[in-house]
């Protein structure tokens, strides 16, 4: 499995699969055109099996942040260690861009994604509360 950076809207395709959601084509546009926006692919046979993507945070007193934003991995490649190479890469290139730190959010009952983030150094599960507005879309 080799973990590589996909940085086309090509590239970017060959993870539909593994997206909660059908790709919307101007926010795949959107994303590879805006800066800070990484998305990391683990690729096995020439099939994308696994990806991550991550969120540049800038704050005047803080300095940079990345954010994971989502992290999946094929049912057919779970526990070998996938995920957890591709949040190793991100960390690295976090690091590599000057970056304080980085953090992600997930459910309180997804023991596989809390076991990836422990096993690759995050600190917590932190306590906290999440509060979130949603917009139904006028279409
Ligand atoms: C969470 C997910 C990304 C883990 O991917 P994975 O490639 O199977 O994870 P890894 O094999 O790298 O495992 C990393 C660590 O987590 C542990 N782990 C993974 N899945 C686990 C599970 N279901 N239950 C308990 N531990 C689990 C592994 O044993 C390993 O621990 P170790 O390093 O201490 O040995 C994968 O299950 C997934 O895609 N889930 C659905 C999407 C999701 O929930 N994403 C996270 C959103 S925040």
């Amino acid at each position: 499995v080799e973990i590589v950076r996909a940085e086309t809207i090509g590239e970017i395709r060959t993870a539909a699969h593994l997206f909660d959601n059908p790709i919307d084509d101007d926010a795949l546009a959107a994303f590879v055109a805006r800066e800070g926006h990484h998305l990391l692919l683990a690729v096995y046979e020439g099939r994308s099996i696994g990806f991550v993507s991550a969120v540049e945070l800038v704050h005047p007193d803080k300095g940079m942040e990345w954010f994971i934003y989502e992290l999946g991995v094929d049912d057919g490649f779970r526990r070998r260690g996938v995920a957890k190479r591709l949040v190793e890469e991100v960390e690295r290139l976090a690091r590599e861009a000057g970056a304080y730190g980085m953090f992600v959010l997930t459910d309180l009952d997804n023991e596989g994604a809390q076991r990836t983030y422990l096993s690759t150094g995050g600190e917590g599960p932190q306590p906290g509360v999440l509060f979130d507005w949603r917009f139904a879309s006028d279409g």
